[in-house]
């Protein structure tokens, strides 16, 4: 199985967002990572569905849309109208999951669930059949630039096992402090789309970081 590439584009400065798209438009990795935060569901606050709009014009690639958002039912219409190509939301939020599945899926967009380190994997159990992704937090929601948890390694190993004994097709992203360490070690628990920001904005050439990156699992 071919492992994906999702820069983060949370790294980047937003003042010059276009240039930072650009790049990572130019570099070998499929998607393109957008961690939506509302300063509620999360202590932090980057931007909404207007921003993915306007990018949307200078990539064609994948737009990996990650809320970690309340009240996403409330903003749905605009993240789906903005270009998203896969809309992950968190289990934790206080809405009624399977609606926001269905609502996803009759837009023809790819539906993800995402789980804080603290969350249980079995919790995902009602909602497997029915999603397309999970997204297995390595850091706390809510910053680049953490430290990854390496005891949500065996999250992704048991997730991995039940979705392999289930016959489910279902990609396992992995999302907080990936490099080429930690990404190998994701990836050997069985893991098949890497998210990573900081890593790659502490390189010298972006699109080239992402590309190494790629070619590094590929
Ligand atoms: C954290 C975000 C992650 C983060 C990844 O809440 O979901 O996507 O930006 O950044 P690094 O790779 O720096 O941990
Ligand atoms: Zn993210």
């Amino acid at each position: 199985m071919s492992i994906i590439i999702s820069p983060s584009i949370l790294g980047g400065s937003f003042a010059n967002m276009q240039d930072t798209i650009k790049h990572i438009d130019q570099s070998k990795a499929e998607y393109i990572h957008f961690d939506v935060m509302d300063g509620d569901f999360v202590p932090n606050l980057t931007f909404g569905p207007q921003f993915i709009s306007n990018v949307r014009q200078y990539s064609k690639k994948i737009f990996d849309v990650h809320l970690m958002i309340n009240r996403v039912g409330k903003f749905l219409d605009d993240y789906l109208k903005a270009g998203s190509d896969i809309i992950t939301f968190h289990l934790e939020i206080d809405e009624n999951i399977k609606e926001l599945i269905s609502k996803i899926k009759t837009n023809n967009i790819k539906c993800g669930i995402a789980i804080k380190p603290a969350t249980p994997w079995e919790d995902l159990k009602p909602y497997l059949n029915d999603i397309d992704q999970i997204i297995i937090m390595t850091v706390e929601p809510g910053f680049g630039g953490q430290k990854f948890m390496n005891d949500q390694l065996s999250k992704i190993t048991e997730l991995k096992n039940y979705i392999s004994k289930h016959h489910l097709s279902l990609d396992l992203e992995v999302d907080g402090g990936i490099n080429f360490e930690t990404g190998k070690q994701c990836v050997e628990a069985g893991a098949n789309i890497l998210v990573a920001g900081s890593f790659l904005f502490k390189q010298k050439n972006l699109s080239q970081a992402a590309s190494e990156l790629f070619d590094y699992f590929n």
